[in-house]
């Protein structure tokens, strides 16, 4: 079993690389962040707003979240339901950024993201899987990029995917998201201590991908 936790700030590439990399090496992709959008949708479809913390946890009761992998590819079903993009516009960001801050949603997405490490050689981004999700992880990168590469990239995709959006807006609210994540009380979104730096603003993906894989035959060392 090979275990490779991807961290770092919204719009740093970690699911493009994380993904290829797991085609790569043929182990499963797994995409937390969207357990978290999940809760954030039902949260706001339910008509909370994203700062009312007795709201979410009430939500939590009526959420049954499936991972569920077709063709390779990630699906999470809410309620037996899959959303597929629905859970990436951009408000949802900002609810799902929200409800990560509340430890009753932490605990309540932990076993689901563990079940599937125990079960499955995995490459898993987020943001606190090198600190708490998967503490003993064969590689841990922390993956970063300046604040307006990050930015651009975020509005390429969103525009890729036919959603509305501007760059200014983009870089504001992620430079709010990033904030809330890296500030809270609970698994705040930081490096492990040790976990590898590595800063993508200059690199293309494909150069990414390279690096990364090279961190990873280094680290994780017969298993790869
Ligand atoms: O990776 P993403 O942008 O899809 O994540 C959406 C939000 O979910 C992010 O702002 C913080 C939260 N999140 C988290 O707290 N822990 C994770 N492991 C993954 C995401």
């Amino acid at each position: 079993m090979l275990r490779i936790a991807i961290d770092g700030p919204s719009g740093a590439g970690k699911s493009s690389i994380a993904k290829a990399i797991a085609a790569r090496l043929s182990i499963v992709y797994v995409d937390t962040g969207a357990l978290y959008r999940t809760v954030g949708y039902f949260v706001r479809s339910r008509g909370f707003s994203r700062t009312d913390v007795e709201g979410i946890i009430s939500c939590l009761p009526h959420i049954k979240i499936e991972v569920r992998y077709e063709n390779g590819a990630q699906h999470v079903y809410l309620n037996g339901e899959d959303l597929g993009d629905r859970i990436r516009e951009p408000e949802i960001s900002m609810y799902a950024s929200a409800v990560s801050a509340v430890p009753e949603v932490r605990a309540f997405l932990l076993d689901t993201q563990r079940d599937i490490a125990s079960k499955n050689s995995v490459v898993m981004d987020g943001r606190d899987i090198g600190t708490v999700i998967l503490p003993n992880a064969d590689v841990k990168i922390f993956m970063t990029a300046s604040n307006e590469a990050r930015a651009l990239r975020r509005t390429k995709e969103l525009i890729a995917k036919g959603m509305e959006a501007n760059y200014e807006d983009v870089l504001r609210e992620m430079i709010e998201r990033d904030q809330n994540d890296r500030n809270r009380d609970i698994a705040p979104a930081v490096a492990a201590p040790d976990a590898i730096l590595f800063d993508n603003s200059d690199l293309s993906v494909e150069e990414s991908i390279e690096a990364v894989l090279s961190i990873i035959r280094e680290k994780g060392g017969k298993t790869v």
